[in-house]
């Protein structure tokens, strides 16, 4: 049975009461991205596991031992996606988006997926916000993103989100410091977990990523990348610093910063709630990543923040959502005859933009108030047998009580406008 009332580890669900906060983030983050010129895109919850082998790479914990992949009924490998890169830059190259002109600037707002060890701030199912930016190779594209993002976090009112940075380089400088890593990681060889050591001759740099304590204890100790970087990626590091220090945006650098997926290159960063301990979002350039997908060498950049981590730190912070307003007015309906008149009177003002309920479960007029009182009712009407004869009913303001009498008959939806709107409340 349990199979049947409980959703799937590492899954939740976004109920009434809610969703309206969820919105709330997600109108925030969203119009920060158009302010900056971004567009939506939408892209499939599946895609070829290909993308993701080539994209994410093939020794990132996500591709290793995360992914959600399965064979469909024609034969085919599919993957739910474990995150929007990929799959943006899909996109971006098959329907020919370049053409417009570059950059190319696009955002979404998806679920992606992973198979981890549910914990706080971890879940198999995860709602994500990620931007992407193609063609623009200059550092002030790397400071726009993480402008956006820092503002977004200010408007929601998270203000201890701080700004981690480093640079990994090209693949120009990252052959030397592999060099470096395989030799130091070599010397430690007997203490590495397993897939550090299946790691340390395909790609050295993600035992720097590594979660166990051991590998985490000797990372430490090992050479750091900004020591490798060549001229061009310094000289693109020191820009981005320099125009964050333009814009005032404070950042902590860290040089053991590398982030858990292969595509990045020069310029990453991460958003860490001091609160929660853990980061909010993060993100970097990928300048090798569309020409790895099939595309013509194009640089890349853009970020992805955790929406489920975002809510968490606001209710940390006893952050106040305004009340979801659900029902304007509602009308009471005693008898047939009167519950057809509530039936109509909805409609017409549901057709004039006006949110309103009636009785859909036959119930007495004690529990339609009842309900009424439930979903916040502004106004409520009572109709029965005299109101119909009269042809006009009783408008009650819920909270001064102060009751109108208005026509339920022809100019309804007009007097029900001018009454409520001078009773505003
Ligand atoms: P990521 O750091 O793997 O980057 O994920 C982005 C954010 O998603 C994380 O900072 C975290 O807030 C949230 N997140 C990741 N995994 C989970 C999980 N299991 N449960 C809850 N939240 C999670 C990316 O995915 C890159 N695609 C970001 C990017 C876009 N880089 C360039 N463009």
């Amino acid at each position: 049975m349990e199979l049947l009332t409980k959703a799937p580890k590492g899954t939740v669900d976004l109920v009434p009461g809610a969703t309206g906060k969820w919105q709330l983030v997600e109108d925030v983050v969203k119009s920060e991205a158009e302010l900056n010129g971004f567009a939506e895109i939408r892209t499939p919850v599946f895609e070829h596991t290909e993308l993701f082998l080539r994209g994410v790479g093939d020794t990132t914990d996500v591709v290793e031992k995360q992914m959600y992949t399965f064979e469909d009924k024609g034969g085919r490998s599919v993957t739910l996606r474990p995150e929007g890169t990929a799959g943006a830059v899909r996109a971006m190259l098959e329907n020919g988006l370049y053409n417009a002109g570059y950059p190319v600037k696009l955002y979404y707002c998806i679920p992606c997926f992973r198979y981890e060890k549910p914990q706080s701030g971890r879940l198999r199912e995860f709602r994500t916000f990620g931007v992407e930016m193609f063609g623009a190779a200059e550092p002030a594209a790397d400071v726009q993103v993480i402008a956006l993002a820092l503002s977004a976090f200010k408007r929601l009112g998270l203000d201890d989100v701080g700004l981690q940075l480093n640079s990994i380089g090209c693949p120009a400088c990252r052959k030397e410091y592999h060099k470096a890593l395989t030799e130091y990681f070599g010397a430690h060889r007997d203490q590495l977990c397993e897939t550090c050591l299946s790691r340390l001759e395909r790609n050295p740099m993600r035992i720097l990523d590594c979660k166990s304590p051991v590998c985490g204890e000797i990372a430490k100790g090992a050479p750091k990348i900004t020591d490798y970087l060549c001229g061009d990626c310094q000289e693109h590091f020191g820009k981005v610093q320099g125009l964050l220090d333009a814009v005032g945006i404070p950042y902590e650098l860290d040089p053991r910063l590398v982030r858990g997926l292969d595509y990045y290159t020069r310029t990453v960063f991460e958003f860490p709630s001091k609160s929660l301990g853990f980061a909010l979002g993060g993100g970097g350039r990928y300048d090798g990543l569309v020409e790895e997908l099939g595309g013509k060498p194009t640089p890349g950049l853009g970020f992805g923040l955790g929406l489920d981590r975002i809510l968490m730190a606001l209710e940390e912070r006893g952050a106040q959502f305004p009340e979801e307003e659900r029902c304007e007015v509602y009308l009471a309906a005693m008898g047939d005859e009167a519950g057809k008149k509530a039936f109509v009177l909805m409609d017409g003002l549901h057709k004039c933009g006006v949110s309103a309920d009636c009785d859909l479960c036959a119930r007495g007029l004690k529990a339609q108030m009842k309900y009424a009182d439930r979903i916040g009712a502004k106004y409520t009407m009572v109709l029965g047998d005299n109101e119909l004869e009269a042809g006009r009913a009783e408008l009650k303001n819920m909270k001064t009580g102060e009751k109108v009498e208005i026509s339920i008959g022809e100019g309804f939806v007009d007097e029900y406008l001018t009454a409520s709107t001078a009773q505003e409340i």
